[in-house]
Parts: C-alpha cells; sequence; structure tokens
C-alpha cells in the first residue's frame, strides 16, 4: 500500500494532499509561497491539528525563501508579518500558533544571522517538526494499543490518520496499532457531517488499511453505545487546556455525554504540542465558525432552502470530567488531569 502522506516539502514547493478533493480525486495541491499555504489551511485543502502546524511551518520557510534577498530589517518585518498570516489561518487547533511560535523563535533568536542563513534554519526546524510528529504519532499508536482490548470494536469521529498529521495518525494512529498487532479490532466512523471528514477521509484510510469497519451516520452512533456495541471511542484533539477540558471537531461532545451515561470508555488521543498550557479551561477556547453553506449545501448542490440562517461551528468542547484519558507521546494520563497536563507541555517549546 502506498503511504499516504497529507504534505510533502520538495524541490523548494509544498505538495498537499487536496482534501477536498478525496476520496473521489487524489490531487496535490502545490504551494509555492505562504499565501498559498494560508489559503490551504484556510480552505482545509489540509487539515487536522497536526497537520495544519506542519504546513504552517512550511509556509514560514516558503516566507522566507521568498524574502531571504532583502536586507536585514526589511527581511525581518516581511517574515513577522508572513507569520501573523499564517498564524490567523484558523483559530482553533493550537497547533498552528504552536509551529509558527517555534518557527519565530528561529527568526528573533538569529538576528546576527544573514536572511539565507535564518531561511535555511528555518527549514530545518520545519523539518524536525515534521519528523517529530511521525514519531510522536508512532508513540502514541503504541502506548494507546495498550488500553484496546482485543476483539475491540472502536468508534471513531472525524479524521484523526495520516492525513490529519505528518504521518500514521493520532486516534486512528491507534487503531492502526491495534490491527497491525493482530488485535482483531472493528470500527464504526462517524461520517463527522457537515464536512464529512469521517466519510471522505477515515473511511478512504480503512479501506487502505483493510482494516474491518463500517460507517455510520453520526446520528447513530447513540443506538450503537445504548446498545453496548461499542467497546471503546478513541478522537483526537484540537486544543487541551490546562484542566482537560478538550476541543475537537463538532459532535465529539455528544458522543463524551453518551459515553459517559453509558460507561464507554472515552479517550483522547493528541501530541503534547496540542495542549496548550496557557488556556486554563475550555470556556477560553477559541471555536472557529464556517461558512453557512457547509450547512445548505453538499458538493454545491443545495439541500436547504435560500434565506436560512444557519449556525456552523466546526469544534465543540469535551469537559474533562467526560474524558477517561489522554494519551500522548508520552504515555497515558487518567484523570483527574489538573497538574498533570502543565508537568507535560513543560520541555515542549
Ligand atoms: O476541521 P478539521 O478537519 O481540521 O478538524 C480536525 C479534527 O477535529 C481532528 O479530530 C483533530 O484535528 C485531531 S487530528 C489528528
Amino acid at each position: 500500500m502506498a503511504k499516504i502522506q497529507a504534505l510533502q516539502f520538495e524541490n523548494g514547493m509544498l505538495r498537499l494532499i487536496d482534501q477536498r478533493k478525496l476520496p473521489v480525486e487524489a490531487v496535490d495541491f502545490i504551494c509555492r509561497d505562504y499565501r498559498e499555504v494560508e489559503f490551504a489551511i484556510r480552505d482545509m485543502v489540509v487539515r487536522g491539528a497536526p497537520a495544519i502546524g506542519a504546513t504552517a511551518a512550511y509556509g514560514a520557510v516558503l516566507a522566507a525563501m521568498e524574502f531571504q534577498t532583502q536586507e536585514g530589517p526589511q527581511f525581518h518585518q516581511k517574515m513577522h508579518e508572513a507569520l501573523d498570516v499564517l498564524n490567523r489561518s484558523r483559530p482553533t487547533a493550537v497547533n498552528l500558533m504552536w509551529a509558527v511560535a517555534r518557527m519565530r523563535k528561529i527568526l528573533i533568536g538569529n538576528e546576527d544571522n544573514t536572511p539565507v542563513q535564518i531561511s535555511e534554519l528555518m527549514k530545518s526546524e520545519a523539518d524536525r517538526i515534521y519528523r517529530d510528529d511521525v514519531d510522536t504519532c508512532k508513540q502514541m499508536g503504541e502506548h494507546g494499543n495498550g488500553i484496546v482490548p482485543q476483539g475491540a470494536v472502536i468508534l471513531t469521529h472525524c479524521n484523526t490518520g495520516s492525513l490529519a498529521t505528518a504521518g500514521y495518525g493520532t486516534a486512528l494512529g491507534v487503531v492502526k496499532e491495534a490491527h497491525y498487532q493482530g488485535k482483531d479490532i472493528f470500527v464504526y466512523a462517524d461520517e463527522t457531517r457537515p464536512r464529512l471528514q469521517g466519510a471522505r477521509l477515515t473511511a478512504w484510510e480503512l479501506v487502505q488499511e483493510k482494516i474491518p469497519a463500517k460507517l455510520i451516520p453520526d446520528s447513530v452512533a447513540a443506538t450503537l453505545i445504548r446498545d453496548g456495541k461499542i467497546d471503546l471511542i478513541l478522537v483526537g484533539a484540537d486544543r487541551i487546556a490546562r484542566n482537560g477540558d478538550t476541543a475537537n471537531k463538532i459532535g465529539t461532545f455528544m458522543l463524551s455525554v453518551l459515553a459517559r451515561t453509558y460507561n464507554v470508555p472515552f479517550y483522547v488521543v493528541a501530541p503534547v504540542s496540542t495542549i496548550d498550557p496557557e488556556t486554563p479551561d475550555g470556556s477560553g477556547i477559541d471555536i472557529e465558525e464556517r461558512d453557512a453553506e457547509e450547512v445548505t449545501r453538499i458538493d454545491g448542490v443545495q439541500i436547504a432552502p435560500e434565506g436560512m440562517d444557519v449556525f456552523n461551528p466546526a469544534f465543540d468542547v469535551t469537559p474533562h470530567e467526560n474524558i477517561t484519558g489522554i494519551i500522548t507521546e508520552k504515555g497515558i494520563l487518567k484523570a483527574p488531569f489538573e497538574g498533570k497536563i502543565v508537568e507535560l507541555t513543560r520541555d515542549n517549546d
């Protein structure tokens, strides 16, 4: 099976799989400058918290390559402007701000170097963010496999696989690891309205990996959980606050309430870079609201009357008390999380 690579920097360009077109077409979207990277993140050519972070890092590299012929002060000014643009491309996934901050640190910390040297340092830093994410995903997969029972039936939400990361995946990485270890698992994948990341992307990855699975409308999950058909729920995260409250794809909160009501283990799988130690709890997380047309149209076809108002938040916040554990590359945190979460982020800047 060909390795799925959501993003790849080659020949001075960033190649993204255009996730807006999957699974019908597997085509590339090439970014030649940071403005195209900003568009790709905003328009969800690339999506998923860790993938967005790595993409933004390469956006900074493209900006540095573009401005490296300018004098030092102009170079620094243009670079800060470019980093600000990238930082604002989507508001919720903190991996984006984390990656941009790492690139800015290289810029600020090397003021005595020439723009060309800084540009090279930025390329090395972006490569490190990319490589580390692949390693991190593998580690989360290994830790997470420890809580997957033999023969488990697992419910997933949104897409948290190779397409959402630099490779392998977060929650879907755990699913893959359990499958590779011969655990005879079965997956129910929520379709994930309105952008259908479950139907378009998770289903695509599950088919490629030959993992036994069924795709379900989001509204089927409650029945499966109540009827005792789900052993484990695994979701990703876009931002985890200091107390463990977790922003993830809209619909995650609803699953967590069901999990708590019917006593089903509910785990969040996310790298430490998804933890935001600056945000005390979920009320401080900026939740993106997206275009009404994501709800009123499917593939351009109108399904709601003209003039109908829409509320379309892309994420919701799951309160920490609904979460059984948080699986990171450093191990599994069990509730209560306060204190343990800050400790994890200490060496992670
Ligand atoms: O709007 P998206 O598709 O970027 O949202 C993605 C999710 O909510 C994922 O669950 C999250 O980023 C974790 S992915 C590894």
